[in-house]
């Protein structure tokens, strides 16, 4: 009887572990500037960046209170220096992302705004613009990158302590992610399991 079972279990666990596939559309413009950034890094013979998770949530964070702007031609990466937008919040927005002053100040936030996030603008807004300074840099070593409407925000991080945004526990964001992958090959494992049962 269990030989019978055995296409449809081998069918449910092929589904389970597809549905356990990260869901990438979410992700997708952030990930392309992200690989975008880093292929600019290696043609500039410089170290690839590392994902930062803090950085990412800062940058997520910033994004949205940008989010409500109007994309204009001095906003974003036309902004002149200086004249940056500055937000009130800013200590709690850090103090959120489990970060401070003291760790993110040799760090780099760099907004950008291009209507519908167009992917090819969105790279040259960060290679071909005043943030290229940045990207050329080689003290940085890290980088997050956050989104929302039309804004896109790349926070790039070093490896020194004024720059690592490193305050919060690592444990504490990997852990988790770690936790959901383990509960949904268990789950996978038990239904598979389960069949054998009948
Ligand atoms: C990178 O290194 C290669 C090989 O050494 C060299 O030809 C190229 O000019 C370098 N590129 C830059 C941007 O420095
Ligand atoms: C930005 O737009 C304004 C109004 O459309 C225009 O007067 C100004 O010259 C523009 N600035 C640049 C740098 O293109
Ligand atoms: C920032 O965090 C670091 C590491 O936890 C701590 O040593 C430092 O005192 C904090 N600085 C401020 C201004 O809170
Ligand atoms: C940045 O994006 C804007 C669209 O908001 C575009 O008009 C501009 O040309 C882009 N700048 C660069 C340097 O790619
Ligand atoms: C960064 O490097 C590229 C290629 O070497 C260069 O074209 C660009 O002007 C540099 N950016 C800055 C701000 O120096």
């Amino acid at each position: 009887m269990a030989i019978n079972k055995l296409p449809l279990l081998l069918l449910v666990s092929v589904v389970l572990v597809f549905l356990n596939r990260p869901v990438l559309s979410d992700t997708d413009e952030e990930d392309v500037l992200f690989t975008g950034i880093n292929s600019y890094r290696t043609l500039q013979n410089l170290t690839i960046l590392n994902k930062n998770e803090n950085a990412e949530c800062l940058a997520d964070e910033i994004a949205d209170q940008f989010k409500n702007k109007p994309c204009t031609n001095d906003t974003g990466s036309a902004t002149v220096p200086g004249t940056e937008p500055q937000f009130a919040n800013y200590p709690q927005i850090l103090a959120k992302c489990h970060l401070n002053v003291s760790d993110t100040r040799d760090g780099s936030i760099m907004p950008a705004c291009v209507p519908r996030l167009d992917s090819n603008l969105v790279l040259t807004n960060f290679t071909k613009s005043q943030y290229s300074m940045n990207l050329n840099d080689s003290k940085f070593t890290g980088m997050g990158i956050g989104k929302e409407d039309d804004w896109i925000v790349v926070v790039l991080t070093t490896n020194t302590p004024e720059g690592s945004y490193s305050t919060a526990s690592k444990e504490d964001s990997n852990g988790f992610t770690f936790s959901i992958g383990l509960f949904n090959y268990l789950l996978v494992f038990l239904l598979s399991f389960s069949f054998f049962l009948f």
